[in-house]
């Protein structure tokens, strides 16, 4: 039996021992949805099973909580993972604080701070006790000694290696571990990652949107963190890489901190230790460059980054980045855009046919398509980053720094302030009204929700597309994006999206296939659509606001079928709108359990669905219901044989 993750989520019980059990078991058992009308138990019913209040009370442990708990911190790196280094002119973080200490505190408190972070008690968020995981035959341990973090890696060879964790990866969604494989300071990752808001652990090549075989593919050895990740989840970092064994990385600071957004800062320090005239010579504030200056700040990370030539390659494996906030970024990164030549072989999947970037995490690239950032500023300003965002929150910032920790946005940008600061026509409710033909107050007359809407996909969810786009019903034909109408109006089709942007804005529609007037956009999206589409469909379904305007009782059959997707994200996030959903359901399904159990349980969901059949509101054509409450299953599978099976494949 290869498949080891199973209802128990691949907890081999005869490997731990009785006590460490019970406290493993209670860490997994409240996932998403876990609510009085989702109850579901997903392991094997036992004397230890506690009951659900109990299971509810556990905090979540959350890199705060884990950081006032913790007794000690781990000042320096392990031995044999990256150091610290003090060259070009980079002094870290500890050096600011004394002079900026409110800067300092934000930023402490921001995501970017713990991005990467030496593993100790106080950086660690999973509770680990004896953890013993297994997954296609790969098997990981953790466990702590004192105040080191030891794993045990097993291969599919059955070769055991033990070692010390030396960083976490994340602290917000998700967090990863590397441990010290002894050779120089290499480090590699550990084969399972944690999520924090289901309080589970996953393999980590599930994380990401993967055909099964490349999924089963995926190298033992996941990962070297040096020359990789370390590109954007660290200051300054120096790969130092002779072979594949001999690397001396060092970085400035560990995670993003104040050096990767201002500059080297040792002449700032010296100058202003002496109270020169000019004390910034090297210190850059973003907001006082060009505005395309300094969203290439965040771009240096925030962007699709490709390297031309094996010389620049060479060049980044010995001495990192030579970009520095201020300069342009194009200089020494090759943003990568896809190019109009067809010989460009940038990693296309990871955008539409249009070249609109499709993964989150990629916001540059999302503004370099934006109207507002794209032209020569003669008609306003130009759109940047800290338009919306601050690193810093202002006084006048009403939110205290861990709920404005969550998007840095400054205060109102989350509504439409953030588009009307520049585009004041629509600061008035008439002519607000009158542009999105919505009541004042509706979600339809916000203005992110049709030109910024959830059509990026990455870390198991969908994010706000930065690249501002008027929902268009021709770019979703041509090219498979869906438009911000549709992902709200779940139960629409496109036909219909296509009459009211012709009614309300006059923009005519092109040629429809029958299918696509009739059949609700998201229906068709979760059937023949691709990974990407069907992964985009199934988190709508589960979005609160699409929720609260959409008919959604017949989504269920359909989110059985990406119940059973053969792409794990899909499955993921299926489960997880599932859970979202008011009708009142048992649920024993695990997205990561044996093909045939998940298959099971998901029909066992349709089935409930089916029994519950009386007063379901909505049937006809346009849901694939007949009247009978039952789904048109010829037109389903014909639909199915459609799908676009095309390998996606999004290692974010
Ligand atoms: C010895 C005190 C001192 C230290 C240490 C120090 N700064 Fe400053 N910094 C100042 C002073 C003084 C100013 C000018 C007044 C102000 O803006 O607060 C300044 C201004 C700045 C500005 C604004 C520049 C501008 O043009 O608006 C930035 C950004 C900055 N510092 C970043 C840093 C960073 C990053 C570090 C650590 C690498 C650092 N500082 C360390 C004293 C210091
Ligand atoms: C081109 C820059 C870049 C590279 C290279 C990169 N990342 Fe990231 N990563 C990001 C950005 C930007 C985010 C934030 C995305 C967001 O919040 O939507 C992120 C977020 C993450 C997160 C979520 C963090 C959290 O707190 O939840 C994880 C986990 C992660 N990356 C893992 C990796 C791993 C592992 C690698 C190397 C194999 C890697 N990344 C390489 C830019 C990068
Ligand atoms: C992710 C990028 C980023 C990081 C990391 C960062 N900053 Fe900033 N900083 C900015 C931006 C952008 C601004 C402009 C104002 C804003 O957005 O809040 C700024 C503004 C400042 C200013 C000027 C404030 C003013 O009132 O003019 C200082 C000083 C500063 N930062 C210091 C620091 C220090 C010290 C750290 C580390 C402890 C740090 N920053 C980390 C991006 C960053
Ligand atoms: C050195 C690389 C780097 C730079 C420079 C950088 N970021 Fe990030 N940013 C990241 C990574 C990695 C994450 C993921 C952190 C996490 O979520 O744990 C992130 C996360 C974020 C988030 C999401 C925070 C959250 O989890 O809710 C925002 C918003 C953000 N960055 C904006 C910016 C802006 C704006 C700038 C420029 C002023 C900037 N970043 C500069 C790498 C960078
Ligand atoms: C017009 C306003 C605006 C601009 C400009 C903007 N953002 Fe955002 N950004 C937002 C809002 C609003 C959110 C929160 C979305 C949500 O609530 O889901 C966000 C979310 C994010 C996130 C978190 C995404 C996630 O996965 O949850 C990152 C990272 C980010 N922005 C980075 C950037 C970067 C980098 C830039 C510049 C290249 C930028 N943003 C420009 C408004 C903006
Ligand atoms: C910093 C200023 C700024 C911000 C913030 C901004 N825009 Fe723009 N936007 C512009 C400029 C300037 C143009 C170009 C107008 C022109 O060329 O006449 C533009 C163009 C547009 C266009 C295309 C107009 C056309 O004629 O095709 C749309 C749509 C748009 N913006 C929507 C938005 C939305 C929605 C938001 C908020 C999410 C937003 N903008 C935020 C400045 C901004
Ligand atoms: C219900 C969806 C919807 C909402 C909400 C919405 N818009 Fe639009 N907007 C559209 C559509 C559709 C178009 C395309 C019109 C066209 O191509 O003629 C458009 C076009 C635009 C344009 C370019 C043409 C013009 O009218 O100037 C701008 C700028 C714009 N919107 C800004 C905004 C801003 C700012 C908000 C929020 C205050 C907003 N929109 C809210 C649907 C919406
Ligand atoms: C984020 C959610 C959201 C988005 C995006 C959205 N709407 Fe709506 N829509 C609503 C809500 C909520 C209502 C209920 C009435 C109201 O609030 O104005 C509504 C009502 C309607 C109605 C009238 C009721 C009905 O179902 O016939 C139509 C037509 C409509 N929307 C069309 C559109 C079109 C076309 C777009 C894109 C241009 C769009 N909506 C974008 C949320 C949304």
């Amino acid at each position: 039996m290869r498949l080891r993750f199973l209802r128990n989520y691949g907890l081999s019980p005869a490997k731990i021992s009785e006590p460490v059990c019970a406290v493993v078991f209670l860490l997994i058992t409240c996932v998403v949805g876990c609510s009085d009308r989702t109850r579901h138990n997903r392991t094997e019913p036992s004397s230890e099973n506690k009951s659900d209040q109990e299971v509810v009370q556990i905090a979540l442990r959350t890199r705060d909580t884990v950081r006032a708990d913790a007794s000690k911190k781990q000042e320096e790196p392990w031995p044999h993972s990256p150091q610290y280094h003090r060259n070009d002119g980079y002094v870290g973080s500890a050096a600011c604080k004394e002079c900026h200490a409110d800067e300092f505190s934000s930023w402490h408190s921001s995501y970017h701070s713990s991005m990467t972070q030496i593993a100790d008690r106080s950086t660690v968020i999973p509770a680990i006790q004896g953890l013993d995981l297994e997954y296609q035959s790969r098997r990981g341990q953790l466990e702590w000694q004192g105040d080191e973090l030891w794993a045990t890696v097993t291969d599919p060879e059955g070769n055991e290696s033990k070692s010390r964790v030396a960083l976490t990866t994340g602290s917000h969604h998700a967090q990863a571990f590397w441990y010290e494989t002894g050779e120089s300071n290499v480090v590699q990752m550990f084969p399972f990652a944690y999520r924090i808001a289901e309080q589970r652990w996953i393999p980590v090549q599930t994380a990401f949107l993967l055909p099964p075989r490349v999924e089963q593919s995926f190298s033992f050895a996941p990962g070297v963190w040096n020359h990789s990740c370390s590109q954007c989840h660290a200051t300054s970092t120096k790969p130092a890489v002779s072979s594949a064994t001999e690397m001396q990385t060092s970085v400035a600071d560990f995670g993003i901190a104040c050096e990767s957004c201002h500059g080297p800062g040792a002449n700032h320090i010296e100058a202003a230790g002496r109270n020169a005239e000019n004390i910034n010579p090297g210190i850059v504030n973003p907001e006082l460059l060009h505005p395309k200056r300094s969203s290439e700040v965040c771009g240096q990370c925030h962007a699709a980054i490709s390297l031309s030539t094996q010389e620049q390659t060479d060049d980044w494996l010995q001495h990192g980045w030579r970009y520095r906030p201020g300069e342009e970024l194009e200089k020494s990164k090759n943003v990568g855009q896809p190019k109009d030549s067809e010989n460009d072989s940038f990693d296309t999947s990871i955008f539409w046919n249009d070249g609109v970037v499709r993964v989150s995490g990629r916001e540059f690239n999302g503004l370099l398509k934006s109207p507002c950032y794209d032209h020569d500023g003669q008609h306003g300003q130009i759109m940047t980053c800290t338009s919306c965002h601050e690193m810093h929150p202002e006084s006048s910032n009403p939110n205290d720094l861990a709920s404005w920790s969550h998007h840095q946005l400054k205060p109102g940008m989350r509504g439409n302030a953030a588009c009307t600061q520049c585009h004041r026509e629509y600061q008035d409710e008439k002519s607000l009204v009158a542009h999105t033909h919505h009541l004042a107050d509706s979600s339809g007359s916000d203005c992110m929700n049709c030109h910024m809407p959830y059509t990026t996909y990455g870390l198991l969810k969908a994010s706000r597309s930065h690249a501002i786009e008027s929902p268009s019903v021709a770019t979703t034909l041509e090219v498979g994006r869906p438009n911000g109408c549709n992902m709200c109006h779940l139960d629409k089709s496109l036909g219909w999206t296509a009459d009211y942007l012709k009614q309300w804005y006059d923009i005519s529609s092109p040629e429809l296939p029958e299918d696509e007037r009739e059949i609700c956009f998201t229906i068709l999206s979760a059937l023949k659509g691709n990974a990407i589409q069907r992964a985009l469909a199934a988190w709508a379904l589960g979005w609160p606001e699409a929720q609260k305007v959409s008919t959604t009782d017949w989504s269920i059959p359909f989110l059985g079928f990406l119940l059973q997707d053969n792409y794990h994200a899909v499955r993921f996030i299926a489960d997880r709108s599932l859970r979202s959903l008011s009708e009142p359901m048992e649920i024993q399904y695990d997205s990561l359990a044996t093909k045939a159990d998940r298959d099971q349980a998901a029909r066992a969901i349709v089935q409930q669905w089916l029994r519950n059949k009386e007063n379901r509101p909505t049937t006809g054509e346009p849901y694939l219901i007949n009247p009978l409450g039952q789904p048109m299953i010829g037109a389903i599978n014909q639909l199915l044989k459609q799908r676009d099976t095309q390998e996606i494949v999004i290692g974010e």
